[in-house]
C-alpha cells in the first residue's frame, strides 16, 4: 500500500526515459569525468539531479504562458506578477531575475564589501559562491542537531540563537552588511525552520540593525511543515503561514525554480527604496528591464500561476508524503538517510555509508557515480566535492560535516513506481558497497567545483 497520498492530478501529456544498457552508461561515465553533470538527459533514466527547474507545469501554467505579454517595458505579465508577489510576500518592491543565483548576485552587488561576513543557518552553495566572489565570509551558524543525521528534531533546519547572537558580538554588526536564513535548508537535508526560530532570528537581526534577508527557494514547503509540526499553525492556511514568515523579513531572493513550478526564473524582493534604486541599475546592466529582468513575459505568467500551485495543500501533502515515502523505504534497508525526510529530496548519509571511503577521496561521488551505473539514477553529491574549500587565511582543505547525496524530487514528475525502482537499484548497491572506490579529481575551478570537476577512480593495490 502507498505510504503517502496519491498524486493529486492526472497526466495529460508524457516524455519518454529509457534505461541505457550498463556498457553504454560505462562509457557515458568515462567520458563525463565520473562527474554525473557531464552526462547527457537521454543516459539518464530517473533524474534526481535536482528538484529545480524539473517539474511538471499545470495545464493553467501552460495556459498563462500563452498569454504572456512581451513588452519591453511595464507587461501586464510583470503586472500580474506584480499582485502575487503581494498577496504572498507583501514586501514593498520586487525584480524578477533569470534565476535565484542572479538575485544573489545582485543583492551581493549593492550590499557586501570585502572582508565582510555574512550568517545563515547554512548558505547553499551558489549564494555562498556569490558571497566569495565579492570576497565576502559565508558563514553557518545552524542548531547541532542538523548533523546528526538520527536526531528527529521536528526543525532541524533552525538557527542557532546562541551562536548567531555570539558571531554578531564577536564580529561586530558593522562587519555585517545582512544576515540570512534559508528555508527549507536545502544544503543540510531540506530540513525546515520553525516560526518561532524564523521570529527570533528576525529579532536578533533588527536589534543589531542588520538587514535580514530569506532564500525563500522552498518557503511553501516550509509553510506546510510549520502547518504539520509547529503548535497553533495546524488551522492557519499555507498563505497565511507564508505571509507571517515574510513579514519577519527586510527582503527575499527566490529560485522560482523551485517552489514557484516553472522551469525558469526567480526574484530579488525588499523594502528599502534606496536599496530597491541601486538594485535596478544592477538588473538593468546584466539581467534586463525592471520589469522583466531576464525573462520572457510568458515565465512571469507561469511563476504568478505557480506561486499559488505551490501553496495548495493538497500538492503539498502528496509532496512531503513521496520524500517521506523513500526515506523509510530506504531505512528499512539499512540506507543511512537524514531523518525526518526533508521536503524536496531524500539525502543519504555517504560518509556513514561508506566508511572505508575518507573525506579527501569523496564518499559522496562514490555513491552517486554508482546508482547511476547500477541503475542509470542521476542524483548529486552535497559532500566535500561541493563544500570543502582551502581557508581563505592559511590555505588549509576546510571539509564539510556530513558527505552527503541528495536526491532531489522534481515536482509533480515521478510516480511511486519510480520511487519503487530507485529502492530496488539502491538495495542492490549495498549488497556490495564495501567494494566502491573513492575518487580524485583530476581538474576543478576554484568556485563551484562540482559542476565541472572530472575525476578518476582510485584503485587500491590489494
Ligand atoms: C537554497 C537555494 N538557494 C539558491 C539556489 C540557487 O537558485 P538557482 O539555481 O535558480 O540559481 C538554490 C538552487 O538550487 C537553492 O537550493
Amino acid at each position: 500500500m502507498s505510504m503517502h497520498p496519491p498524486e493529486p492530478f492526472r497526466i495529460k501529456m508524457v516524455e519518454s526515459i529509457h534505461l541505457i544498457n550498463k556498457q553504454d552508461r560505462e562509457q557515458a561515465l568515462q567520458r563525463a569525468g565520473y562527474n554525473i553533470f557531464g552526462l547527457k538527459s537521454d543516459e539518464v533514466f530517473i533524474d534526481l539531479l535536482t528538484d529545480s527547474g524539473t517539474g511538471a507545469m499545470s495545464q493553467d501554467q501552460w495556459a498563462a504562458m500563452m498569454i504572456g505579454d512581451e513588452s519591453y517595458a511595464g507587461a501586464r505579465s510583470f503586472h500580474w506578477l506584480s499582485s502575487t508577489m503581494e498577496e504572498i510576500f507583501g514586501f514593498r518592491h520586487f525584480v524578477p531575475t533569470h534565476q535565484g543565483r542572479a538575485a544573489e548576485n545582485i543583492l551581493c552587488a549593492v550590499i557586501l564589501q570585502k572582508g565582510q561576513y555574512v550568517p545563515s543557518n547554512m548558505h547553499f552553495d551558489t549564494t555562498e559562491g556569490n558571497i566569495r566572489a565579492r570576497g565576502g565570509r559565508p558563514t553557518n551558524l545552524i542548531i547541532k542537531e542538523a548533523f546528526d543525521t538520527t536526531s528527529p528534531h521536528p526543525f532541524k533546519g533552525n538557527m542557532d540563537l546562541k551562536k548567531l547572537e555570539d558571531f554578531i558580538n564577536q564580529i561586530g554588526p558593522e562587519n555585517i552588511p545582512l544576515g540570512m536564513i534559508t528555508i527549507t535548508n536545502n544544503a543540510g537535508g531540506g530540513q525546515p525552520v520553525s516560526m518561532e526560530n524564523l521570529k527570533a532570528v528576525s529579532e536578533i537581526y533588527q536589534s543589531f540593525g542588520i538587514p535580514f534577508f530569506i532564500d525563500a527557494c522552498r518557503f511553501a514547503e516550509n509553510t506546510y511543515f510549520i502547518k504539520l509540526r509547529e503548535p497553533g499553525y495546524g488551522e492557519k492556511t499555507t498563505l497565511e503561514i507564508a505571509r507571517e514568515i515574510f513579514s519577519l523579513a527586510d527582503g527575499a531572493t527566490m529560485s522560482a525554480k523551485k517552489d514557484a513550478i516553472v522551469n525558469i526564473g526567480g526574484f530579488l524582493a525588499l523594502n528599502d527604496t534606496e536599496m530597491f534604486e541601486q538594485i535596478c541599475n544592477e538588473l538593468i546592466l546584466r539581467e534586463g528591464f525592471i520589469t522583466y529582468g531576464g525573462l520572457a513575459g510568458r515565465d512571469l505568467n507561469a511563476i504568478a500561476v505557480g506561486l499559488r500551485e505551490g501553496l495548495q495543500e493538497d500538492y503539498l501533502a502528496y509532496r512531503l508524503g513521496q520524500t517521506e515515502y523513500l526515506v523509510s523505504e530506504l531505512k528499512k534497508n539499512h540506507v543511512p538517510v537524514i531523518e525526518p525526510a526533508g521536503g524536496h529530496a531524500v539525502y543519504i548519509d555517504a560518509g556513514k555509508m561508506l566508511p572505508h571511503i575518507p573525506k579527501s577521496e569523496f564518499p559522496g561521488q562514490a555513491l552517486s557515480v554508482e546508482m547511476y551505473r547500477e541503475g542509470g539514477i542521476r542524483s548529486v553529491e552535497l559532500g566535500s566535492v561541493a563544500f570543502a574549500f582551502a581557508d581563505p587565511d592559511t590555505g588549509e582543505m576546510k571539509y564539510p560535516e556530513m558527505e552527503l547525496v541528495r536526491l532531489a524530487l522534481p515536482r509533480r514528475t515521478y510516480t511511486q513506481s519510480h520511487l519503487d525502482y530507485v529502492v530496488k537499484v539502491i538495495k542492490a548497491i549495498v549488497v556490495n558497497k564495501d567494494s566502491l572506490p573513492g575518487y580524485r579529481i583530476l581538474k576543478a575551478p576554484k568556485l563551484m567545483r562540482h559542476f565541472s570537476a572530472r575525476f578518476e577512480p582510485i584503485v587500491k593495490e590489494l
